[in-house]
């Protein structure tokens, strides 16, 4: 398994709209195997294809990516994945992404989803979630249409994310520097 290069905000690839899948091989295996490395590796509890620069409908998430626990571990891999139906009640919940380091903020979502998917063998599947996988789960099926969590914020909270955003990415370069 390896470790894939993460595309951070502001790359263009992750405003693009995601291709479905349709062959599924050992290529496809291997990408959702390197994909979930990349996710525990970066400590994430979701990843999507195009935050790899890949512009296909995958997600790997794990709603407990525990390092220290790795038997308590729940590695899902979603092909296709769709939102099929969800609860009218929703939940503010702070979510985070690995495409926007070290950000934050409260994202309104669905309290409970119900996805239809393809999973790792190709067969199809369905799942009801709530709680926190019930979040990851529209976080990352956004990331396939190009939507990030910031879409989801007022236009003052999101300048505001993306002002320490960039206060962070340019201390970052100057830590590289020096
Ligand atoms: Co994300």
């Amino acid at each position: 398994m390896s470790v894939l290069k993460l595309y951070e905000y502001p790359s263009p690839i992750l405003r693009e709209k995601c291709e479905k899948v349709s062959v599924f091989d050992d290529e496809l295996r291997i990408l959702l195997d390197n994909m979930l490395e990349t996710m525990y590796v970066d400590k994430g509890c979701g990843l999507a294809a195009p935050q790899v620069g890949i512009t296909k409908r995958i997600i790997v998430v794990d709603p407990n990516p525990s390092d220290d626990d790795l038997s308590a571990r729940q590695p899902m891999h979603l092909i296709n994945p769709e939102i099929i139906w969800h609860s009218e009640e929703t939940v503010l919940f702070k979510e985070g992404c690995l495409s926007l380091p070290e950000q934050r903020a409260d994202v309104e979502r669905y309290e409970r989803v119900r996805v239809h998917y393809i999973d790792y063998d190709g067969n199809e599947q369905e799942i009801l979630a709530d709680d926190i996988l019930s979040i990851i789960l529209q976080h990352e099926i956004d990331h396939l249409d190009g939507i990030l969590y910031i879409d989801h914020l007022s236009q003052l909270k999101r300048s505001r994310l993306l002002k320490k955003l960039e206060k962070y990415y340019n201390e970052e370069k100057h830590k590289k520097v020096e």
